[in-house]
């Protein structure tokens, strides 16, 4: 991007228009990599300029050679431009040690709003949840590093009937405390199935759940208090996981949030005359759409998902005035997604640009050494242990014991956190514990240890990299160190359409790409043991490459290590 910038800021002087994003836009790899190191299409600028494709690849190719860094040549409608590797590392270099964070977003500053993670109370917090979470923060840094303002929300499943049955079997098996306390998403879970199991035998546990719902939603001061315990024992149990990993919300306003904002909602959809009954159901009839209808109350009066949804998204808009309202939330849920964005379309409300159904697909195959996946706790743990056995076995290094734990935790999540990103998130993936934790393939360790590569490279030499304008960056001339550089040169645009395409896996792809650059680089360039000018100059390069990396594995969530 460092050099599609300069690039166009001399197309767009020497023609005196301005028109950057066309031309940076127009900007491609050449159709054959010896024909140069980037190629200008020029029909779309042809066409608003009047002339003839050729003709201004001509007269761009003449101005343009007055230059000494790089040589133009016109081919056809393509401008062909070769860069002189110095040059090259000189532009890209000078930005990544000196102006590292991207240029401020335009004002006022965008908002957007990231609904993410959400798991359900009572119930398992799913590989589905896990994806969310780690796409939903990924997502969230994104944004953040591009100057957006960011709000990150758990829309915790903290309400429904499913609390009826929990109250029912914490009251029958005598109260346990300690439990609640201690984990309190475990033993809400266990109750929870105990209590079920039973009920399928004895119709009256059925009963009484639903008493304690109906309570619950009537608002009685003891079941209230008892729900209140089981949710803040499962968030704080929850906070403790999400610590592990790095993730932090803004709130944690659930679906028990909205549970007096539903009447509001409906009464707001009643008023444009949207709703109607039918079969002593509350909908909103969609056909318009081709949608099915929205059910907004049962026929026993109560509310559902999708009501407090309504009243979440128009809660929402109050109070965050955002731009971007993204939903991370698996593919099944598309339907629900439609529904509330046409109800709401319907209602004369501006929300089919803003509000944004960030999809996912399954991962397939994932379990633990207990069974299936039932607990992100566990699933953390596990990868944590395969991490660890794994430098275990590695006798090459030696590792202290602080070394080796933190070592190993960082390695286990980011396995798992890079599995959840490696791919386009619409696509199903496949969970291999052998390929998440490889230190070689397409993985998260994978990307460490090249991170630690370059640190230990750089500890080797005992000189610390630096960046100076006049400097001995001329004296590299390989392909090699010019295809670094201009990896690295892409890092910012990679950025800009993760974002826009709400796709970290953009990043991920190209962080691959940028290590086994940097992989062939060291193949056949020699860092340590170079005369000193050339030692300094191939420093700064792989110290560049660090940098990218590093921030590129820090907004995926991943630690980058010194050492492995
Ligand atoms: N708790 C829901 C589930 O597990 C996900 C909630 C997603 N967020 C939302 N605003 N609907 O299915």
């Amino acid at each position: 991007m460092y050099v599609k910038q300069y690039l166009s800021k001399l197309i767009n002087q020497s023609l005196n228009i301005h028109e950057s994003e066309m031309v940076i836009n127009n900007l491609v790899p050449p159709a054959q990599p010896e024909w140069g190191d980037v190629a200008f299409k020029t029909f779309q600028l042809a066409s608003k300029l009047n002339l003839k494709p050729v003709e201004l690849a001509l007269s761009l190719e003449q101005k343009l050679n007055q230059n000494q860094e790089f040589k133009a040549k016109a081919t056809g409608p393509y401008l062909n431009i070769t860069f002189s590797t110095g040059f090259i590392c000189n532009l890209v270099l000078d930005h990544v040690f000196n102006r590292p964070s991207p240029p401020p977003p335009p004002e006022p500053q965008p908002t957007v709003v990231i609904d993410f993670s959400s798991p359900n109370i009572a119930k398992p917090f799913g590989v589905g949840h896990l994806r969310s979470t780690v796409i939903g923060a990924a997502l969230y840094r994104i944004f953040k590093y591009l100057g957006y303002k960011v709000i990150g929300i758990n829309h915790l499943g903290d309400w429904g009937t499913n609390f009826g049955m929990i109250l029912t079997g914490y009251e029958q098996e005598g109260e346990n405390t300690t439990q609640l306390e201690q984990d309190g998403i475990k033993y809400s879970y266990q109750l929870y199935v105990r209590t079920h199991h039973k009920a399928e035998q004895d119709q009256e546990i059925n009963n009484r759940a639903r008493e304690w719902f109906n309570k619950l939603e009537q608002g009685d001061p003891k079941a209230i208090e008892i729900w209140k315990r089981f949710r803040e024992f499962s968030i704080k149990k929850f906070k403790q996981t999400y610590q592990r990993l790095g993730i932090e919300f803004d709130h944690y306003t659930g679906e028990s949030f909205y549970q007096h904002k539903t009447d509001e909602a409906i009464d707001f959809l009643q008023k444009k005359d949207l709703t109607e009954v039918d079969q002593g159901m509350l909908i909103v009839r969609l056909d318009q759409y081709d949608l099915p209808p929205l059910l907004l109350k049962k026929s026993d009066g109560s509310t559902l998902y999708a009501t407090r949804e309504i009243a979440a998204v128009l809660y929402r808009l109050d109070t965050f005035n955002p731009d971007l309202l993204l939903y991370v939330v698996g593919n099944p849920q598309e339907l629900h997604f439609k529904q509330i964005s046409a109800a709401l379309d319907e209602a004369g409300i501006k929300i089919k640009e803003k509000l944004i159904h960030v999809k996912f697909g399954h991962i397939l195959g994932m379990s633990t050494r207990k069974g299936t996946l039932v607990f992100l706790d566990d699933l953390i743990d596990e990868a944590v242990r395969r991490a660890k056995e794994k430098m275990q076995e590695n006798k090459t290094i030696s590792y202290s014991e602080r070394e080796m734990d933190f070592i190993s935790s960082k390695v286990g999540i980011g396995a798992l956190v890079f599995n959840d990103l490696k791919t386009k998130r619409i696509k199903d993936i496949e969970f291999n514990w052998d390929r998440a934790l490889s230190f070689e393939g397409e993985s998260g360790p994978y990307l460490q240890y090249a991170h630690a590569r370059i640190k230990s490279i750089i500890r080797k030499s005992s000189q610390i990299p630096r960046y100076q304008p006049d400097s001995v960056l001329d004296q590299l001339n390989q392909p090699e160190e010019k295809a670094l550089a201009l990896a690295i040169s892409d890092f910012p645009m990679i950025i800009e359409q993760a974002a826009r395409e709400y796709e970290p896996s953009v990043i991920s792809r190209y962080l691959l790409d940028l290590a086994s650059t940097f992989s062939k680089f060291y193949h056949s360039c020699q860092v340590v043991g170079s005369k000193p000018e050339l030692l300094e100059a191939r420093l700064c390069l792989i110290e560049g490459c660090r940098i990218t990396l590093a921030k590129g594995l820090e907004l995926l969530g991943i630690e980058p290590l010194n050492k492995m």
